[in-house]
């Protein structure tokens, strides 16, 4: 199984077992109001499920379980592309609410950005961010991601249109 670990904090491959919290943590607004309508909200048990199977099935893996003091606590990933893309992924990541604002997550983005520079050959790691969520941005400016644009009312969340703020990190910076 793969793993990283930087003291307190690890990403690794999904266990089954992790159905249970994952389904508990994402099933929260605060989280969903966050991320993509593909997201499910209400988040149940059989999404979990279904999310897990198909993460375990990507060779090599993607998607990794963020673990906090060997617990379970969310969630991080790549998304590479393909065709002239094929260097390039596309990181997304949540983490537990009870978890926040304790530095798991800029761990987290900096472990798999290494993985991703170096066992995935990728070159470019980019991600868009609805504009009110200030933390996210924090995480990926402090991983050394530079904002590289603001789409203006990329975004339809929600009912309502905001902006979508586009970060990118290179492995030649
Ligand atoms: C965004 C998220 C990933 C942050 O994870 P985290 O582990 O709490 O992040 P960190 O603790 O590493 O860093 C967060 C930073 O943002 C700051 N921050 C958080 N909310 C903030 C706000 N509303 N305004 C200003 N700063 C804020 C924190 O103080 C911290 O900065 P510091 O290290 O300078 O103190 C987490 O809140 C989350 O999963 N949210 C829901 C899903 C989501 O937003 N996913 C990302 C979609 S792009």
């Amino acid at each position: 199984m793969l793993r990283f670990d930087d003291g307190e904090v690890a990403i690794r491959e999904f266990l089954p077992e992790d159905k249970f919290r994952l389904a508990e943590l994402a099933n929260n607004t605060k989280v969903s109001d966050n991320l993509r309508d593909g997201f499910p909200s209400p988040y149940t048990v059989a999404d979990a499920i279904q999310f897990i199977d198909m993460c375990l099935k990507t060779r090599p893996p993607q998607v990794f379980a963020i673990e906090y003091k060997g617990e379970y606590v969310g969630n991080i990933g790549l998304n590479k592309g393909d065709d002239v893309y094929a260097k390039s992924a596309e990181i997304g990541y949540f983490l537990g609410e009870p978890y926040w604002n304790k530095g798991i997550m800029t761990k987290a983005v900096r472990l798999i950005c290494g993985y991703g520079f170096i066992s995935l050959g990728i070159v470019r790691i980019f991600t868009g961010v609805f504009s009110y969520n200030i933390g996210s941005q924090k995480v990926l400016e402090k991983c050394g991601f530079i904002k590289e644009a603001i789409f203006k009312d990329a975004i339809f969340k929600n009912g309502k249109i905001c902006d979508e703020v586009r970060y990118a990190k290179l492995l030649s910076q």
